[in-house]
């Protein structure tokens, strides 16, 4: 039957059938479905959602429309790894270094960015010579040599994500609880890894934004990842504030190393040793993250992190003079500052334009198949909550040219709030999913930025 009847059922909100799904995912996968439909069947599920019978079936298809690793086979602590997404949202870049340092067994496999989210993908895309296009054998052998390994999705794992996404991220059809989760669980049960941790984020700067939305998602996938065997925790974050300084793919590595040499923003650093304890508790290594946490505290002001950092991307064919000396990353040629126009608190600015002003300066991808600037984004030196002093920078804006960098500081400086008062945490982890429990945190969070 013609696929264009599917999208119109999708349309008009009808169950689709198993095969129906199938076909669709077929369609992706071999080419025979145009981008135009594929377009317009994501716009429809956007719009309408799918029942959760439905969307089980969107993951188990695109599992099934490509290979398998199964790297549980040979190694059986090795974990999965992942994040909804949002702006800043760059956590993975020290997350996999730290716990492969501590001697567990990150393997990732992943995509490039999408939306107002920064993909660790593209970021790693600006060290000469990286490679993430690993077949198994690999995939296997960097996590034997280093502990950690990252891949993208592509021909052999996931085909079906890897058409899908490049038409989502320009169609408008990210935010999409169907789709999303068609597209991690499908990932973290290709690579085989028996341990799966996913943060869901919702929020002002988030992909998804409503909270609703985040743990009907939270939700979904604990439980079609616990049915399928895998141990799962799932953190539902309010994420209402840009995480760290740094928007941009370059500029995300500096930071990245910033933060693995002790330095870099405080709040990336909580992230990322909150989740990496959490998942020290997931895989049985601490029995609360309280002992987790102090583990990656002690480890991440060891110098060791950096280290392991740095024989990773030389494990993937990465420059590794480049990461030992970073200003050999791209750097834009032109860099504007935009100063504050007053003293007091940073009370709000709006995280969603600065993501989607990174993007624009080149970060991202406005078409599809568009070729990336990895030079360029932003360095938000003061978030809500933060003081500043009349005159001191606002942040910075990175770019290609003096025209776009002024268009672009225009455009953010106007949102800022500048005066007196209190704001709330940008970033609280509210409920975790998983293992059969809900579990409500004990919580961790910082000003909002
Ligand atoms: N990350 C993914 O891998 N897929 C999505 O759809 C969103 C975030």
């Amino acid at each position: 039957m013609s696929f264009v009847f599917t999208i119109e059922k999708q349309r008009y909100r009808q169950k689709l059938s198993r095969d129906e799904i199938r076909d669709f995912v077929k369609g992706a996968v071999d080419g025979s479905i145009p981008d135009y439909q594929l377009a317009a069947m994501c716009m429809a599920i956007s719009l309408n959602g799918m029942s959760d019978d439905e969307i089980r079936e969107l993951i188990v298809a695109m599992l099934e429309g490509g290979g398998r690793y199964d790297i549980g086979r040979d190694i059986p602590d090795a974990i999965e790894q992942h994040t909804t997404g949002g702006v800043g949202d760059g956590i993975d870049l020290t997350l996999l270094p730290l716990l492969a340092t501590v001697g567990l067994h990150p393997a990732k496999l992943t995509a490039p960015a999408i939306g107002i989210s920064s993909g660790i993908i593209d970021k790693v895309d600006s060290i000469p010579g990286m490679s993430t296009m690993l077949d198994r054998t690999a995939f296997l052998g960097v996590i034997r040599t280093v502990g950690c390994a990252l891949a993208n999705h592509g021909p052999d794992l996931v085909p079906a994500d890897a058409r899908l996404y490049a038409i989502r991220d320009v169609t408008a059809t990210v935010d999409s609880i169907a789709l999303i989760a068609g597209s991690i669980l499908s990932k973290k049960l290709a690579t085989g890894a028996p341990y799966i941790h996913i943060s869901v984020k919702y929020g002002r700067a988030a992909l998804l934004k409503t909270r609703r939305d985040g743990m009907e998602l939270a939700r979904l996938m604990a439980e079609v990842a616990t049915a399928m065997g895998r141990n799962i925790t799932v953190p539902l974050i309010r994420f209402d504030g840009a995480l760290g300084q740094a928007l941009g793919l370059a500029l995300e590595i500096k930071q990245a190393i910033a933060v693995m040499q002790g330095g870099g923003p405080a709040d990336l650093r909580q992230q990322i040793v909150a989740m990496g304890a959490q998942i020290l508790q997931l895989v049985g290594r601490e029995r609360n993250v309280a002992a987790g946490r102090a583990l990656l505290e002690k480890t991440l002001d060891s110098g060791k992190v950096y280290e392991k950092f740095c024989d990773w991307i030389a494990a993937q064919g990465g420059d590794r003079r480049t990461v030992e000396n970073p200003a050999l990353l791209p750097t834009a040629p032109v860099m504007l500052d935009a100063p504050s126009p007053a003293d007091g608190t940073v009370l709000d600015l709006d995280p969603r334009l600065a993501g989607e002003l990174s993007i624009s300066l080149g970060g991202g991808r406005l078409r599809k198949g568009d070729p990336l600037d990895h030079r360029v984004g932003l360095v938000l030196h003061r978030r809500s909550g933060e003081r500043v002093t009349r005159g001191e920078p606002l942040f910075t804006v990175h770019a290609a040219t003096p025209e776009a960098a002024e268009n672009a500081r225009r455009r953010l400086a106007s949102t800022y709030l500048i005066g007196e008062g209190a704001v709330r945490p940008a970033l609280v982890e509210e409920e975790v999913f998983g293992l059969g429990q809900t579990i409500t945190p004990t919580g961790h969070g910082r000003d909002q930025t």
